[in-house]
């Protein structure tokens, strides 16, 4: 059922009385890339995938965000839809959302699911390919900076093998609200470092990564999960940083593996 909080677009399914599982997306996607996920896991949980403001369908509104504004929406959405400790399932940018949640509203969530993310803020370097990334969206539109960021989520196998679904995803992306592009981008450029609150977390958490990852490589994830207490981490076969889309079959089985181990 899709529903609109506060502007925001907000897809929910499965039966609200089983336990919520939370999905938020990374950049520059939108809720789809959770498709593999919430087919799966819509029939024991209810599921809630959101379009982050100014990507997919939540509008980009005057495009100023920051990390602290997106958390505060997916507040909002937890308060509207009166979720009682959720699992937290956050990809990348999802990952900065769902780490600075954690950080900001731990009582919120029972457990947590980092894919393919870092606790780090942005260094300089990362900060001006930001700023260059804005300027050419401002130059060039938003199609041909979505081709290259798009394409170097992928591992080589996705690349390779599953080239026309790259094709889509690129084409979709190429499609959203500049404006909210460059929001998002401004936000994960003056995002908080969260490394410091990594041992603060009390709850069951997952880490996966992609093991042709170059964006969050597994070496990154894997000194997070060292500094988490109740951590697991594994690595995914044959994907990139897009674990969900790239290989949905073992990351299903691995976030399966988990929350049955937590949830019941
Ligand atoms: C994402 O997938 O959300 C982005 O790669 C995050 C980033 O650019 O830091």
């Amino acid at each position: 059922m899709k529903k609109t909080i506060n502007d925001l677009f907000v897809y929910v399914t499965g039966d609200v009385k089983n336990k919520p599982i939370i999905f938020v997306h990374g950049f520059p996607y939108d809720h789809t890339m959770w498709k593999e996920q919430i087919a799966e896991f819509s029939k024991d949980y209810f599921c809630v995938a959101y379009d982050i403001r100014g990507l997919g369908n939540s509008p980009a509104g005057n495009g100023q965000f920051t990390m602290e504004s997106f958390v505060d929406d997916l507040e909002l959405i937890i308060d509207e839809l009166k979720l009682d400790k959720s699992v937290l399932c956050g990809l990348s940018m999802g990952g900065y959302i769902s780490l600075r949640a954690l950080e900001r509203m731990p009582e919120k969530f029972f457990s947590a699911i980092l894919c393919d993310t870092r606790s780090e803020a942005d260094n300089n370097e990362g900060k001006l390919k930001r700023a260059a990334g804005i300027k050419r969206i401002n130059t060039e539109g938003l199609a041909p900076f979505v081709r290259d960021f798009v394409t170097n989520c992928f591992g080589d196998d996705f690349k390779k093998n599953r080239k026309e679904e790259l094709e889509k995803i690129i084409e979709k992306s190429s499609g959203f609200d500049p404006a909210g592009a460059k929001g998002g981008l401004l936000a994960m450029l003056s995002r908080t470092d969260t490394t410091a609150s990594l041992g603060k977390i009390k709850i069951p958490t997952l880490l996966i990564c992609g093991e042709q990852d170059t964006l969050t490589p597994p070496s990154v994830m894997r000194e997070m999960f060292h500094k988490i207490n109740k951590a697991e981490f594994l690595e995914i076969n044959k994907a990139g940083h897009m674990t969900p889309i790239e290989n949905p079959n073992e990351v299903n089985s691995a976030l399966k593996t988990f929350l049955k181990k937590v949830t019941y």
